[in-house]
């Protein structure tokens, strides 16, 4: 495995992979890399001829009054997982290198940024369509990887590497969970002991939705009621909504298309998200095909 810091370095060592024919794979993150994002790593491998993985924190996803300064970060328990998962080259961009001062020039994304998390974190995901367009540039992957659990983000990504021509395929990953239920997220380690208790109702919630819903209920109000009942462990529940899994639009009345259950709740001072697919089609139950294809 290589690990190159600067983008030049980055470009002579992608380009030794294209000169070779192979298929490049790419999986960003944020570090502090769990079970999720080996999973993602995993995909990656098993469709790829060499895998491209990213760390960077990056600041303009962040506002500020969130968690930037105290994001959790073990570079070097980062290194053994992906040189253990054959990753081939692990890039680790400089803020300065990324964000040159004057740096003045963003992408805007759309109406699929505008619902749920668009309403709470207002140009989170101006950051996130930024920085992977950034990404995407330097490292030119013939396949992006994303994660179920970061609905929203898929389906902005998605959109914008449709509106914008780039060249990259991109797949959505199925969220990892703990054996209890909770999905897997660096901010878990936030979670004192009793707050990783409540954290379980957001898993709960949304499985109580998916049941009544493997069962027959249609009704967009019921399954929300639902999910509300088993909210109890959450401290500050930003949403609870049923959206349209293409469009993010909200739901109403009876469940006739795929839709997403999304919730976002503050259990302490920690910010969860998770949600699941429900989809009349017994076949595609749980699979994901979010955003414009
Ligand atoms: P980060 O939170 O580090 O996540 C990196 C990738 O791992 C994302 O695609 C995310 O959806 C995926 N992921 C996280 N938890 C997961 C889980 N439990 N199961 C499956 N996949 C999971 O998302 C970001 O970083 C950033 O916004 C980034 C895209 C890197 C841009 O800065």
């Amino acid at each position: 495995m290589r690990l190159v810091r600067s983008v030049a370095e980055l470009r002579i060592a992608v380009k030794a992979l294209r000169e070779q024919g192979l298929r490049i794979g790419f999986v960003p993150t944020m570090g502090f890399l769990h079970e999720g994002h080996a999973s993602l790593i995993r995909q990656c491998a098993s469709r790829c001829d060499a895998t491209v993985v990213s760390i960077f924190v990056n600041p303009t996803q962040f506002s500020p009054n969130e968690d930037l300064a105290k994001y959790p970060q073990d570079l070097e328990a980062d290194q053994s997982l992906c040189l253990k998962l054959g990753v081939s080259l692990l890039f680790l961009p400089e803020a300065q290198e990324m964000y040159p001062s004057n740096f003045q020039t963003f992408i805007e994304p759309g109406r699929v940024a505008e619902p749920l998390c668009g309403k709470y974190r207002p140009g989170h995901f101006r950051g996130v369509a930024t920085v992977v367009a950034k990404l995407f540039n330097m490292v030119q992957p013939d396949l992006a990887f994303f994660g179920q659990k970061d609905l929203q983000q898929t389906a902005v990504i998605k959109r914008m590497v449709r509106d914008l021509n780039l060249p990259v395929d991109i797949a959505v990953v199925p969220t990892m969970r703990e054996p209890d239920g909770l999905a897997m997220s660096s901010r878990n380690v936030y979670l004192g002991p009793e707050e990783r208790k409540r954290a379980l109702s957001i898993s709960l919630a949304l499985f109580s939705a998916e049941s009544a819903f493997k069962s027959g209920e249609r009704g967009a109000a019921r399954l929300l009621s639902l999910a509300l009942e088993c909210l109890w462990g959450v401290d500050e529940l930003q949403y609870c909504e049923l959206v349209d899994a293409s469009s993010l639009e909200p739901v109403v009345g009876l469940v006739d298309r795929t839709v997403a259950i999304c919730v976002a709740a503050f259990v302490g001072s920690t910010r969860l998200i998770d949600n699941l697919i429900l989809s009349p089609n017994p076949e595609a139950q749980g699979i994901l095909s979010v955003g414009p294809d």
